[in-house]
C-alpha cells in the first residue's frame, strides 16, 4: 500500500490530523491499535481551549459540538471552606468549553467515515522503518496478515505507551520527566453538576475537582495513592471523601448517584525532546504527558496538531518545507509552557507526602495571592484558556 501520511493512532490527535489533511486534499491511513469501540469507551479530558474549538470547526466537525457544549466563561476555586471565581471573560475577554474527549472522538470518526477515510483497527507490530530516510515505510500486522505502507511522512499520535516515541535513537532523544506521587481516582455518574462552573479544590484531606459532561451527567475527582485498589473505593467511600474536600455549601448541594466509570489516574509531568526524526513527527501524548490539573492534555495534543498540519500543508501546497523543519521547536515552546502551568497548578493545589509545615504556608500564600491578585488571576486564565498557537 502507498499514501501521503501514515498517521499511527486514532485517538484524538491522530484523528484531527487526519480530518484536516483530508481537507486540504492530503490522502493519509491510520493504524488503530485498538477497537473503535474500545477507543471511545476512554473517559478522559473534558474542557477545550478555543484553539481546540477553531480546530473542530476548521475540520468540519464542530456542529454538534457547538450545540451541545457548555460555554464557561472561568473557574473557581476552593481551599477549604473559601472559594473564589477566576472570570476569563471579565480577565482577558475568553472562555472555555465544556465537551468531553469522548465525544470529540466521536465526532471524529463519525466524519472520517463520511469521507472514506481509511482506518485499519486491532493492527498489531507496527513498525516504523527508514524514517530518517527520504523513503520511510510502516509494517504491521492485521487478521494474521503482514501489511507495508509506503509514505512521505509518519505522524506519531500513538499515546504515551506508542511505538513512535520510542522508535527515535537514544542517542538523538532527550526524555525529561517527573511522577507525581499520588493518582486521580475519577467517577462519571449520571447526576446534575454540583455547582456552574467546575470547581478546583484544595483540602487538608487532598485535591478535588467537580466537573461535569452535560445537565445530567458529572465528572468528579478526588486526589489518591496511586496504588489503591479500585474496588476499595466503593460509590459511597467516593462520595462521602469528595464531600470532605470542598467547601460545605457545596457538599450540601451535592447529588450522588451511582458511578457509571471509575477509574485511577498516575499523575506524572513528561516531555521528549525532539519531537521530529527524519520524516517521522510526534504528536500529543506519543511526545509529552502533563498531570491533568488544568486540562491541559488533549489541549496540548490539539496545538501540535495544528503546527504539524500547517506544515504539511505549506511541504505538499507550496513545496514548502520551512513548517515541518521547525515543528518540533514550535510545538515545544508551547508545550514548556504548557507543562509548567500544569506542574504550578498540581503542586498549588494537591497534599504531597511530604510536605512541611512551612511548605503548606507557601501552598496557602499562593492561593490566597492568586484569590486577592488581580495580575495572578490574569497569568491562570491566560494559561487556562490556553497560550495562542
Ligand atoms: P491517545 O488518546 O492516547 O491516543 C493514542 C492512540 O494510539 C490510542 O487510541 C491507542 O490505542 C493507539 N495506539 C497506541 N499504540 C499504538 C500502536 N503501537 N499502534 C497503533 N495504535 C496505537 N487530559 C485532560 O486534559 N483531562 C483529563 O481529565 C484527562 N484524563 C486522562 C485520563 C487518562 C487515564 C489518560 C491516559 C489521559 C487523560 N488525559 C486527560 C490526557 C488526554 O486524554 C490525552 O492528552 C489525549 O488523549 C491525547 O490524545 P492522543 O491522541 O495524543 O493520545
Ligand atoms: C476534567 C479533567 C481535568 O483534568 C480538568 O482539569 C478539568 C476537567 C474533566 O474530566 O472534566
Amino acid at each position: 500500500m502507498r499514501t501521503q501520511v501514515v498517521i499511527v493512532g486514532g485517538g484524538p490527535s491522530g484523528l484531527l490530523l487526519g480530518q484536516l489533511l483530508h481537507r486540504k486534499g492530503i490522502e493519509t491511513i491510520i493504524l488503530e491499535r485498538k477497537t473503535r469501540e474500545y477507543v471511545l469507551g476512554r473517559i478522559r479530558a473534558g474542557i477545550l481551549e478555543t484553539g481546540l474549538v477553531n480546530m473542530m470547526r476548521e475540520a468540519g466537525v464542530a456542529e454538534r459540538m457547538d450545540k451541545e457544549c457548555f460555554v464557561h466563561d472561568g473557574t473557581c476555586i476552593s481551599y477549604e471552606n473559601e472559594m473564589f471565581d477566576i472570570n476569563f471573560q471579565k480577565l482577558i475577554g475568553q472562555n472555555v468549553v465544556v465537551y468531553g474527549q469522548t465525544e470529540v472522538t466521536r465526532d471524529l470518526y463519525d466524519a472520517r467515515d463520511a469521507v472514506g477515510g481509511q482506518t485499519i483497527f486491532e493492527v498489531e507490530g507496527v513498525e516504523i522503518r527508514d524514517a530518517d530516510t527520504e523513503a520511510p515505510y510502516v509494517t504491521f500486522t492485521v487478521d494474521g496478515s503482514a501489511r507495508r505502507i509506503d509514505c512521505d511522512f509518519v505522524a506519531g499520535c500513538d499515546g504515551f505507551h506508542g511505538v513512535s516515541r520510542k522508535t527515535i535513537p537514544d542517542t538523538v532523544r532527550k526524555d525529561y520527566e517527573k511522577v507525581f506521587p499520588f493518582g486521580w481516582l475519577g467517577v462519571l455518574s449520571e447526576t446534575p453538576p454540583v455547582h456552574e462552573e467546575l470547581i478546583y479544590a484544595n483540602s487538608a484531606r487532598g485535591f478535588a475537582l467537580c466537573s461535569m459532561r452535560n445537565e445530567n451527567l458529572s465528572r468528579y475527582y478526588v486526589q489518591c495513592n496511586v496504588n489503591d485498589d479500585i474496588f476499595e473505593w466503593t460509590d459511597e467511600k467516593f462520595w462521602d471523601e469528595l464531600k470532605r474536600r470542598v467547601p460545605e455549601a457545596i457538599a450540601e448541594k451535592l447529588v450522588t448517584g451511582p458511578s457509571i466509570e471509575k477509574s485511577i489516574a498516575p499523575l506524572r509531568s513528561f516531555v521528549c525532546e525532539p519531537m521530529r526524526w527524519g520524516r517521522l513527527f510526534l504528536c500529543g501524548d506519543a511526545a509529552h504527558i502533563v498531570p491533568p490539573t488544568g486540562a491541559k492534555g488533549l489541549n496540548t495534543a490539539a496545538s501540535d496538531v495544528h503546527y504539524l498540519y500547517e506544515g504539511l500543508v505549506h511541504y505538499y501546497q507550496d513545496k514548502d518545507s520551512h513548517g515541518i523543519d521547525t515543528y518540533s521547536e514550535k510545538a515545544l515552546a508551547r508545550i514548556w509552557k504548557a507543562e509548567r502551568f500544569s506542574w504550578a497548578t498540581t503542586n498549588m493545589l494537591h497534599r504531597f507526602p511530604d510536605q512541611s509545615d512551612f511548605d503548606l504556608k507557601m501552598q496557602r500564600a499562593e492561593i490566597e495571592s492568586l484569590h486577592h491578585n488581580e495580575t495572578a488571576q490574569k497569568w491562570f486564565a491566560q494559561n487556562y484558556v490556553g497560550l495562542p498557537y
